[in-house]
C-alpha cells in the first residue's frame, strides 16, 4: 500500500488571536495536502495548537482567566479561521489533550530510564516570547565587537537571566550523527539557504545540553514530568512531539501506527533551529532510525507590513478575518482571494510585504481581469451562441490558433507538478495564469462574436468555444489546491456538478460531455470585474 502523504504545520501558540503569519503556514500546508489528494494519494494533514508554557500562562493571567479556559477561547478562534480559510486538516492536535500528554510523558520516562538525561543546574538566558534558551556560549559566539548582548538574537527582546535545576538532554553527543545525517540527506531542509545555515551550525559545537524541564514553582502550566514532581516539561520538547503523538507513536515498542514519517514539516524561518536541530536529535535520542526521520523541513519567510515587522506594540498585526471581511468586502470568494494572494505574491521561502493595495491589485489584475474575464466570457458566449450547452468541436473548424492553446493546457499539469515538487507555489500559479492569459488572447484573436455573424463559420465558432470550455475545465481542476471554492464554482458553472476532479484528467482532452448544459454563472470576482471588463 502506498504511504500516506503526511504534512504538518507548526502548532500555534494560543497566547493571542491568529494573524497573517499563522495563516500563511496553514494555507501552504493545505495547498500541498489538497494537491496530493488531487493526485489520488491518501493524505494526512496535521495542525493544532501549542498550549503550554510561561507565555501562555502570562497571557491567561493578564486576561484574568484560568489557563485552560483562556486557551479554549483562543483555540476556538483558530478553528474558526481555519474554517473560513477552507483548511482541510485531518487532525487538530491540542497539546493539552490526554493522547498527547501520555506520549510526552512516556518519552520523558523512557529517556530517563535509559540514562539519556542529565540532572543538573543550568545557567543561561531565557526569551519568554520565543520560549527559547540561549546559553552563555551561544551569546558569546554572536557577540559584536566583543560585547555580549542580553537581547534575544532572534527577536531582539530582553533576555532574562535564569539559573535552574532540571533535566537536560545532551545535544553535543548527537552532533556528529546529525552532521552525517545532513550530509547524506541534502534535501532534509529547504530552501537550500536554510539547509546551509543548519549545516554550518552543526559544524561547530552545539550547546552541550538542552534543558527539557521547568521548575513547577516558576512555570505551573505544563505537562508534569513523571519522575520529578517539582518539574513540568519544557514547552518546545512537549510541542515537537506532537508530530508523532498525533499518529500513534508507541514509545516502548518504538512503533508508528499511522502515516509517519512526515513527508513535509512546514515551518517559518524563526523556528528552524528547533525543527532542524532539536527535533532530529530528540528522535535520535528516542532510538528512531535514519529511515524513520522526517523527510523534509521547509522554512518559509516572514510577512512584514509594508516594510515594518508586525508587532503588538506597533499595532500593525494583520488579522486575516479583517482582510477577508473588510478589505475584500463584497467578494463572494474573498477567502480564496486571500489564499491566492499569499501563495502567489512571494516565492515560497522568501519574505513578503503585505498591504491592502497589493492584495487589491492582485485581485484586480490576476483574478478579475484575467481569470474572471476568461470564465465570464467563455460561459456567456456558450450561453449566447450554443444555447447554454457544451458545444461539439468540428475537425473542419480547427485552425492554427487552437493547437498552441490546447497544448499549453494539456501540458500544464506537468509544469505545475514540477513547481509543486519543489513547493514553489508562486511559480505553479504563475504557470497556470500564463495559460489563462494565453486563452484570453485567443479569444481576442479568434473573435467568436465576429464568427457568430457569419453562418458558414458556425463549426469554427463551436470548435473555439469547446476549446475554451476545455481550458476552463483544466483550470477548474488545477486551481483546486489554491482556491478550492473558486475551482468548485468553475466546475459547477461548467455543469459538472459534483463529479470528482482528478489531476490526471487535465492531460486528456474533450472530457466535457457534448451537450452538457452549463450552470448558472454569476461573475466570480465582481466589482473589480465590472471596472475592467469591456
Ligand atoms: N508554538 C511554536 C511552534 C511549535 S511547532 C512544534 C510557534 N508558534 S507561533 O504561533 O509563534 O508561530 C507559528 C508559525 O507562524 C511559525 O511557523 C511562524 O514562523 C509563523 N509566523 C509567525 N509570524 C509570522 C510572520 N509575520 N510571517 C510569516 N510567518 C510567521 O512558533
Amino acid at each position: 500500500m502506498p504511504k500516506t502523504f503526511y504534512v504538518t504545520t507548526p502548532l500555534y501558540y494560543v497566547n493571542a488571536a491568529p494573524h497573517i503569519g499563522h495563516s500563511y503556514t496553514e494555507i501552504a500546508a493545505d495547498c500541498l495536502a489538497r494537491y496530493h489528494r488531487l493526485k489520488g494519494e491518501t493524505v494526512f494533514l496535521l495542525t493544532g495548537t501549542d498550549e503550554h508554557g510561561q507565555k501562555i500562562e502570562q497571557a491567561a493571567a493578564a486576561s484574568g482567566q484560568p489557563p485552560q479556559l483562556f486557551v479554549d477561547g483562543v483555540v476556538a478562534r483558530f478553528k474558526e479561521l481555519w474554517t473560513l480559510l477552507n483548511i482541510s486538516y485531518d487532525d487538530f492536535l491540542r497539546t493539552t489533550e490526554p493522547r498527547h500528554v501520555r506520549v510526552v510523558q512516556a518519552c520523558l520516562s523512557r529517556l530517563q530510564q535509559e540514562h539519556k538525561l542529565h540532572h543538573a543546574t543550568y545557567q543561561g538566558w531565557y526569551c519568554t516570547p520565543d520560549e527559547t534558551f540561549w546559553t552563555n556560549q551561544e551569546l558569546a559566539e554572536l557577540a559584536v565587537a566583543g560585547t555580549v548582548s542580553t537581547s534575544c538574537p532572534t527577536c531582539q527582546r530582553p533576555l532574562e537571566a535564569v539559573s535552574e535545576e532540571g533535566w537536560y538532554l545532551p545535544l553535543e553527543n548527537h552532533r556528529l550523527w546529525l552532521q552525517h545525517f545532513l550530509a547524506t540527506h541534502p534535501t532534509f531542509v529547504r530552501p537550500e539557504t536554510r539547509y546551509n545555515e543548519i549545516a554550518s551550525l552543526v559544524n561547530r559545537p552545539l550547546p552541550e545540553y538542552l534543558c527539557i524541564t521547568r521548575p513547577r514553582q516558576r512555570v505551573g502550566w505544563g505537562i508534569p514530568v513523571p519522575f520529578s514532581e517539582g518539574h513540568v516539561t519544557y514547552v518546545w520538547f512537549d510541542a515537537l512531539l506532537n508530530y508523532i503523538s498525533a499518529v500513534g507513536y508507541d514509545v516502548y515498542e518504538q512503533r508508528f501506527a499511522g502515516p509517519w514519517p512526515a513527508d513535509v514539516h512546514f515551518i517559518g524561518k524563526d523556528i528552524l533551529r528547533h525543527h532542524a536541530v532539536y527535533w532530529p536529535i530528540v528522535l535520535h535520542a528516542l532510538g528512531v532510525s535514519n529511515e524513520q526521520m522526517p523527510r523534509l523541513i521547509f522554512a518559509h519567510g516572514w510577512w512584514k507590513v509594508g516594510e515594518q515587522k508586525m508587532s503588538k506594540s506597533l499595532g500593525n498585526i494583520v488579522d486575516p478575518t479583517v482582510v477577508i471581511n473588510h478589505v475584500l468586502k463584497g467578494q463572494p470568494f474573498a477567502a480564496d482571494v486571500y489564499r491566492y494572494f499569499l501563495l502567489r505574491e512571494v516565492p515560497f521561502g522568501q519574505d513578503g510585504s503585505f498591504s491592502e493595495e497589493a492584495i487589491l491589485s492582485r485581485l484586480s489584475a490576476d483574478l478579475a481581469h484575467d481569470l474572471g474575464n476568461l470564465v465570464n466570457r467563455t460561459l456567456s458566449m456558450i450561453e449566447r451562441y450554443c444555447s447554454g450547452k457544451i458545444p461539439e468541436p468540428h475537425a473542419v473548424g480547427c485552425a492554427l490558433d487552437d493547437e498552441p492553446l490546447q497544448q499549453a493546457a494539456v501540458g500544464l499539469a506537468a509544469q505545475v507538478e514540477e513547481a509543486m515538487t519543489r513547493l514553489e507555489f508562486s511559480a505553479a500559479l504563475e504557470r497556470i495564469m500564463r495559460v489563462v492569459t494565453q486563452a484570453n488572447r485567443y479569444i481576442e484573436v479568434v473573435g467568436p462574436w465576429r464568427l457568430a455573424k457569419q453562418p458558414e463559420q458556425a463549426p469554427r465558432l463551436r470548435t473555439a468555444l469547446s476549446l475554451l470550455a476545455e481550458v476552463m475545465r483544466v483550470m477548474a481542476i488545477l486551481l483546486e489546491p489554491f482556491m478550492p471554492s473558486v475551482a468548485q464554482a468553475m466546475w459547477q458553472q461548467l455543469g459538472c456538478g459534483s463529479r470528482p476532479r482528478r489531476l490526471q484528467d487535465t492531460a486528456r482532452w474533450h472530457q466535457l460531455p457534448v451537450g452538457q448544459p452549463i450552470g448558472p454563472h454569476p461573475v466570480l470576482f465582481p466589482q473589480v470585474v465590472a471596472e475592467v471588463s469591456g
